[in-house]
């Protein structure tokens, strides 16, 4: 996004509100850049990253499924679909979208029955409260794979243990269930390329026993079995985060070394998706020096778009407008949140000009997963006004 399309949404909007503008063109070029790379893979997008209904849709137009994780998740993008499908409203649930929180409340399982929706599971409570409330639900077990240097790690809450596999899914049959396939997930923001490999391995050996014990898994329409890779696809925060290409050949040849025929692959970007694809625009609202350093207060913080310092282990960093860049030599800044807490300091070692005033702004980039998804309205002090441009 330049700078004269910026500054041109500032005038529209204001500044008394920080400024959260997503650009779809992005969206498309990463979707685009998803699909082209990993041609057997369909992409559920996770909404958990961003549920913005404009991302849905730019999401959707793709050919994009999607990702849920709550009741509120399911139904807006079941809701959007509907809309964009009417008159026919003839999407196959399975094929556009997959619950995948292990655990849901007995209130959610009941509400999701009249849609036969494909779900996941990682325990034998789990199943016995979907065989009770929702026993039209298609399964998908969640296994625990390696996640590695991951920079958000899923393996200590979530997934079964791949020695306990094929006794839950033999639980499931054996309570007249279906089981669809497995997922897994190699953790958030994962760099580290082997625990696709790992997870793909376990996940091969699994279906193999599987067969051996004699199960029938597989889509009650089409017999696939359903491999869901989850998420973890890096964004590139920094230029080291290795290449999407690089993790997508490596991904490919496992694919076809280990899953030939009826299998279906999909799985579930959120970061890749949406990460790169939004910025923020913060207006510095007070000033100060604390021995000597140079603090900075914006009207945005941890309790809102920057959140995710504290949800997603996230780093964020600020430039200026150019014409704000000679505002006194480049110093060691801290800049902090508007709220009372001493806490909301979305960074203590940000270079930037040290005589920027107030009034002036701070663009954030890169800032569009798990950010305003979990924005606060801590100290009355709304979030930002999200603004979508190239829809
Ligand atoms: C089950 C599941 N799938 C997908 C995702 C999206 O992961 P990512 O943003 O790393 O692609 C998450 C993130 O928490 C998740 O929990």
């Amino acid at each position: 996004m330049d700078e004269e399309t910026l500054l041109e949404i500032v005038k529209e909007y204001g500044v008394e509100r920080p400024l959260f503008i997503i650009d779809h063109n992005k969206i498309r070029e990463n979707y685009q850049r998803f699909n082209k790379n990993l041609p057997r893979v369909q992409a559920y997008y996770a909404i958990k990253a961003n549920s913005e209904p404009a991302i849905i849709e730019t999401l959707f137009k793709e050919g994009a499924s999607f990702d849920v994780a709550s009741i509120a998740e399911f139904l807006l993008v079941y809701d959007l679909i509907e809309t964009w499908t009417k008159p026919e409203s003839d999407f196959y649930i399975w094929d556009k979208i997959i619950f995948s929180n292990t655990i849901k409340p007995a209130t959610t399982l009941k509400a999701l029955k009249k849609y036969k929706p494909l779900v996941t599971y990682d325990n034998i409570d789990e199943l016995h409260k979907i065989k009770k409330f929702c026993d039209t639900a298609g399964l998908i077990l969640r296994l625990k794979v390696p996640d590695t240097g991951s920079m958000v790690e899923m393996g200590g809450k979530f997934g079964a243990s791949p020695a306990e596999a094929v006794d839950l899914i033999k639980a499931a049959i054996d309570n007249g269930l279906n089981v669809e396939g497995l997922s897994f997930h190699v953790g958030s923001q994962c760099t580290n390329f082997r625990n696709y490999v790992d997870a793909l391995v376990i996940c091969s050996s699994i279906f193999k026993e599987i067969e051996r014990y004699g199960l029938k898994i597989g889509r009650l329409d089409n017999g696939n079995k359903i491999l869901d890779m989850g998420g973890g696809f890096p964004t590139s925060y920094t230029d080291e985060v290795p290449a999407f290409e690089t993790l997508a050949e490596i991904i490919n040849s496992e694919l076809d070394r280990l899953f030939k025929g009826d299998y279906e692959i999909i799985a579930e970007p959120g970061r890749f998706i949406i990460g790169d694809a939004a910025l923020n625009i913060s207006r510095i609202q007070g000033r100060s020096r604390r021995d000597s350093k140079r603090f900075y207060y914006i009207n945005d913080g941890v309790y809102h778009t920057f959140s995710g310092v504290v949800f997603d282990h996230c780093v964020y960093h600020f430039r200026t407008f150019s014409k704000d860049k000679d505002k006194g030599n480049i110093e060691v800044c801290t800049v902090a949140g508007p709220t009372c807490d001493s806490f909301d300091k979305i960074s203590t070692s940000e270079q930037l000009p040290g005589e920027l005033e107030i009034g002036d702004l701070l663009i954030a980039d890169k800032v569009g997963a798990y950010t305003t998804a979990s924005s606060t309205n801590f100290n009355g002090i709304p979030g930002a006004i999200i603004i979508n441009i190239n829809t």
